[in-house]
């Protein structure tokens, strides 16, 4: 039997990526395959916690032991996480698409053999992580992710304060390391007092690595 140092606590994981629909049979999606996501949860529910994931779309089956919520669009996503608060600890790592279509065609688009493309217009999807990390229900820990492919620190650093989150998990997902869809991962805790650089590590490693400092700082508060 595992030690269960978040016994009593809830969490709640955002993981995969969203599909923001173009029309009915068309959308706009990205990369991410939910792999770091769905262990994290399962990491977090084997330590003891009561365990909330809110998945987009993803291939791979649902983590043991937690309760799933599958949803497709950023703004559903949203909605399973406000509904699922109050918590204790919150994990973005969703691939949340930055933008929507403006006005979802309610038809399929057909094309036009004379005229031009369609011209998609794009709105900004709400931050969750954002809205939960300045949420009057805001859990004690809150964790977020970051995706970047260029100044993966400075741009964490700014991220922590403008989302409102305890640390940031960030990494490199330039298509060469293979992160982005892959099964391992390199990050690096960035945190207010500084940056810790992790080794490469599978991404269950990394998911058991990260809630046993989850455990530790709630654990400290
Ligand atoms: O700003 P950026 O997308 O790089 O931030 C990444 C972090 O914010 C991740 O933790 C991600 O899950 C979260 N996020 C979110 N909602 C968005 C965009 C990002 O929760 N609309």
């Amino acid at each position: 039997n595992r030690p269960k140092p978040l016994a009593g606590r809830k969490a709640i994981v955002t993981s995969g990526p969203t599909h923001e629909p173009i029309d009915p049979v068309r959308y706009i999606a990205n990369r991410s395959s939910g792999q770091q996501g769905h262990a994290i949860a399962a990491a977090l529910a084997s330590a003891g916690a009561e365990v909330t994931l809110v998945s987009g779309p993803v291939t791979i089956p649902d983590p043991k032991g937690v309760r799933t919520i599958h949803i497709e669009r950023a703004e559903e996503m949203r909605d399973a996480v406000l509904a699922a608060l109050p918590a204790d600890i919150a994990v973005m790592v969703a691939a949340v698409a930055d933008w929507r279509v403006a006005a979802q065609a309610g038809e399929k688009i057909k094309k036009d053999p004379d005229g031009a493309p369609p011209a998609l217009a794009l709105t900004e999807n709400p931050d969750i992580l954002k809205t939960v990390g300045h949420h009057a229900d805001r859990p004690k820990l809150v964790v977020g992710f970051a995706a970047e492919t260029q100044n993966v620190h400075e741009n964490a650093v700014a991220k922590l304060n403008r989302k409102g989150a305890d640390f940031i998990v960030a990494n490199d997902v330039s298509p060469e390391t293979g992160i982005m869809g892959g099964s391992r991962n390199q990050v690096n805790i960035v945190g207010r007092d500084g940056i810790e650089a992790w080794p490469d590590m599978d991404k269950y490693a990394v998911a058991e690595r990260l809630v046993a400092l989850i455990a530790e700082k709630l654990a400290a508060m």
